[in-house]
């Protein structure tokens, strides 16, 4: 099932990046995240700080976050590539470059945290974790269809919100460059939902029947992402993901999914 938007003027990049801003922004972000990072007592950056039991629980939650991260940098070049036109390609391309700097910033907690590399996919690999939606994402070639369900669903669910509890919990257990990291990325991760959001409102301005397309997506990703919920422990989390999501999406004229949850 494809949709496009033909009326092109209904999108506009909500950021109104251009090269020049986007390289100026990130300079200032790197800076506030230099700064917050050097401030990290350097016990905290060799993870003396936190409890080996907490290690051996956040393997399963860096792995989440990085593998998430990789995905994130493979199915956002596809949909650059793929794009329908230059202004959606062009906030791909910028989104592309900050979650490559996502992913190194999990793979550096990984490597301070002592975690060997042997033990990382097998994590993510496991029963309850975001690994089944991200792969999924990852067979799609339709930039439409990815930006629906990866930036406007998935991010739009896990956005500002989530990274919020993932950092004070972090905080909370005496990880603090986690959460250092959670909190450089909210930004980011913001600009990503916002021009999701702006695509999503158009292709529906364009044409209502998009709305019943746009609403299988989402019913098919929330689904995927059902599993991680079950287990009671990240019920917060699910509760905070689901209420994220719908604050954007009903608005739109989208219902919520009926979850076996
Ligand atoms: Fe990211
Ligand atoms: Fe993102």
């Amino acid at each position: 099932m494809r949709i496009t938007l033909n009326d092109l003027s209904r999108f506009k990049d909500p950021a109104s990046l251009t090269w020049e801003r986007y390289v100026a922004l990130q300079a200032r972000e790197r800076e506030r995240y230099l700064a917050e990072r050097a401030a990290i007592p350097a016990e905290a950056m060799a993870y003396q700080t936190v409890s080996r039991r907490y290690l051996e629980r956040a393997v399963d939650q860096f792995a989440n976050n990085y593998y998430s991260e990789l995905s994130a940098t493979h199915y956002i070049a596809t949909a650059a590539a793929n794009a329908p036109f230059d202004e959606l390609k062009k906030c791909c391309l910028f989104q592309l470059a900050d979650e490559q700097r996502h992913l190194e910033m999990d793979r550096e907690v990984f490597e301070r945290a002592g975690i060997p590399e042997r033990d990382w996919l097998p994590a993510w690999e496991a029963p309850g974790t975001t690994c089944r939606f991200f792969r999924h994402v990852l067979e799609l070639d339709d930039t439409i269809e990815i930006l629906v369900k990866a930036n406007f669903v998935a991010e739009g669910a896990a956005g500002p919100g989530t990274f919020a509890v993932l950092a004070d919990g972090a905080e909370a257990r005496g990880d603090v460059f986690s959460a250092v990291n959670h909190r450089a990325r909210v930004r980011d991760e913001t600009r990503h939902i916002s021009f999701a959001r702006v695509l999503v409102k158009a292709l529906i301005e364009d044409d209502p029947a998009n709305l019943e397309v746009i609403q299988r997506w989402q019913d098919e990703s929330l689904q995927l992402f059902v599993e991680v919920a079950r287990g009671g422990e990240r019920r917060e989390w699910w509760e905070g993901f689901l209420a994220s999501y719908y604050k954007i999406a009903l608005p739109l004229g989208l219902r919520p999914s009926s979850l076996p949850v």
